[in-house]
């Protein structure tokens, strides 16, 4: 069939600037983060138009169009890990969901109290080098676990479901804590938490 076009969906950057007043993460630290964020949009609609362009040439089997295509899980995770966490951070937020709410009760199916399930997303988030703390619902079992993603593509499982998802690359802080204060971040990242985001994200 020629002359027909590949058909492809343009990304747009989604808006968090109502995301302000944030407890220990700074109104500069978010603005530089959103613009970090936004780079992430803009590159994954460039591979895509990069790609269909080679593709619509007859030029599939080449080594730029492969180099291209190996770009993808970092720009589309990137971009889509990002609109996760700004997505479940609000002001006002808090440190702990209520027990009896379905996200409560779906952590402490699985880690049998909330303490212990925090203890371990947070020693999760604090592991050496630059990527994500995400807790994962499994579609088949609708169990919870908490898992380290390096960068933004290498330990994500397929079709499993973000729930919960907190950047661990130093961008996210370096403005308002040392490198080696990670762990509070983590602790500000946790107090600024939007349960009932969070919980509308369960697989039922
Ligand atoms: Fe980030």
């Amino acid at each position: 069939m020629q002359g027909t076009k590949i058909q492809y969906k343009t990304y747009e950057k989604k808006d968090f600037s109502h995301l302000k007043n944030l407890n220990g993460i700074s109104d500069k630290t978010l603005e530089i983060h959103f613009a970090l964020y936004g780079g992430y949009v803009t590159n994954t609609n460039t591979l895509n138009e990069k790609v269909i362009e080679l593709t619509e040439a007859g030029k599939s089997g080449t080594p730029e169009y492969a180099e291209l295509k190996r770009r993808y899980g970092f720009e589309y995770n990137g971009k889509v890990l990002h609109e996760y966490y700004f997505g479940n951070l609000k002001s006002g937020g808090s440190d702990e969901p209520k027990e009896s709410s379905a996200i409560g009760k779906a952590i402490c199916d699985t880690y049998s109290s909330y303490e212990v399930w925090k203890n371990d997303f947070m020693k999760v988030g604090a592991m050496r080098g630059v990527g994500w703390a995400i807790l994962f619902q499994d579609p088949d079992t609708k169990v919870l676990s908490n898992h380290w993603v390096t960068l933004h593509e290498e330990g994500n499982i397929a079709g499993f479901k973000p729930i919960l998802v907190m950047d661990a690359w130093e961008h996210a802080f370096l403005l308002d804590y040392k490198p080696a204060e990670r762990p509070k971040y983590i602790e500000a990242f946790f107090s600024n938490i939007d349960w009932a985001a969070v919980e509308s994200r369960l697989i039922k």
